[in-house]
């Protein structure tokens, strides 16, 4: 077997086949001068916003940007609290205290990785109170209102959303989907009697295109979807100095535009999205396949019949995921942690007065969770290697 280095992505081999597309839309921007907005940008957001089963997408610099203008646009406001879970990117929670809001955690599904809705709605139960002349539910310990919930579709799994929305509904609360990882992601909804798509379920969702993601630009970029015809018009506002049109400014916004050169790669790159989440989920398949038979030790990734998810990531769980990550890199295999500090605990994050034990199972999956190599072009030689390691280690 060859002892060629794997690495953790290959963003390399994906864009070779691309490059004349990718000129010509250089080619476009310099010919016309539009870097800015334009109809690269609008085509991409037309093309998207289909790709998600939703009606309307805005364009912006950021996923974190994304979430952002998401949450102002819904109204939360200073004072408010949202509720995440402590096992995602601290974009998610950047995004809601850069509002003015407080974040606050509830704890993951042990399986899944996802927001648990028992502990959502043990929150809202136990924690809080109703106020029904507000509408309102109040936290207890700080006497804020609880206005929004961010469920974060992680690794490309979705989070189990129709309870979630289910409570929400109950207390009142908009709902941002934190889809950044999660482009082309389904839900079966109970609800409807259907399948859903990533970005389509909440009042809004974010989306992230940085150059790692399954839908990358080559640079940075982000995109919001909703089928709420006002929150796009808002979330356009936000994006543009709060511009209406050139220097009549409506409300006090952002510098946060998609460019118009990344929204002209990533209309190319959306091509091909299905295709290349189908490979990454066929590298899952092959991963569960190959480990299966010799589980004593590792727990697989998770995926509820209500789920199909695009892997944006695959990950392990093993006691001892430092001992396994080390022996990984010398034997030239790149893996990564996503993610290795649970944010109540975040330096970031003192303030908050969180304690470790107040959200067991994300925490302790933090300590054991490995992402092993994943990206459409994964070869079959290169998976084999990686689970032969992955199994001399146990
Ligand atoms: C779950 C999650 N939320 C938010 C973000 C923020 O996206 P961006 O890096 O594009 O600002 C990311 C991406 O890194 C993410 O993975």
């Amino acid at each position: 077997m060859s002892d060629e280095k794997i690495p953790f992505l290959d963003l390399v081999t994906v864009h070779r086949g691309l490059q004349d597309e990718f000129v010509d839309v250089l080619k476009t921007a310099l010919s016309t001068a539009g870097f800015i907005g334009g109809p690269m940008v609008k085509g991409f957001e037309e093309d998207f916003a289909q790709f998600c089963e939703s009606r309307f997408c805005v364009g912006v610099g950021s996923g974190t940007d994304a979430l952002r203008f998401a949450l102002i646009a819904v109204g939360v406001r200073s004072g408010d609290i949202v509720v995440t879970v402590p096992n995602t990117f601290i974009a998610t929670t950047e995004a809601i205290s850069q509002t003015g809001a407080r974040p606050d955690f509830v704890d993951i599904d042990e399986r899944t990785y996802n927001m648990d809705p028992g502990k959502l709605r043990q929150y809202l139960e136990k924690e809080c109170s109703w106020d029904s002349g507000a509408k309102r539910a109040f936290h207890k310990q700080t006497g804020r209102p609880v206005t929004a919930v961010v469920p974060v579709h992680l690794y490309g799994q979705m989070a189990d959303m129709d309870p979630i929305l289910d409570l929400a509904a109950q207390f009142n609360l908009k709902v941002i989907e934190d889809a950044c990882q999660a482009h082309g992601a389904k839900y079966f909804s109970k609800k409807i009697g259907g399948w859903k798509t990533a970005g389509s379920m909440g009042h809004a969702a974010a989306f992230s295109f940085y150059p790692g993601k399954n839908l990358g630009a080559c640079g940075e970029a982000g995109a919001i979807t909703t089928d709420d015809e006002q929150l796009a018009s808002v979330c356009g506002l936000l994006r543009d100095h709060g511009q209406s049109k050139k220097y009549f400014h409506d409300i006090e916004g952002y510098n946060g535009r998609l460019d118009a050169i990344q929204g002209g790669f990533l209309q190319v790159k959306l091509r091909h999205l299905k295709k290349w989440n189908d490979e990454r989920g066929e590298n899952a398949s092959r991963y569960n396949k190959l480990f299966a038979g010799s589980r004593v030790g590792i727990i697989l990734p998770y995926e509820p019949e209500w789920s199909r998810g695009v892997y944006h990531l695959y990950v392990l769980r093993v006691a001892d995921r430092n001992r396994l990550q080390t022996i990984l890199a010398t034997a030239g295999i790149g893996t990564g942690i996503h993610y290795p500090i649970v944010l109540h605990l975040a330096k970031a994050y003192e303030g908050l007065g969180f304690r470790p034990g107040d959200f067991p199972v994300a925490e302790l999956a933090a300590s054991q969770i490995l992402s092993l190599p994943m990206f459409p072009g994964l070869s079959v030689e290169q998976q084999t290697r990686v689970v032969t390691e992955v199994l001399k280690s146990l």
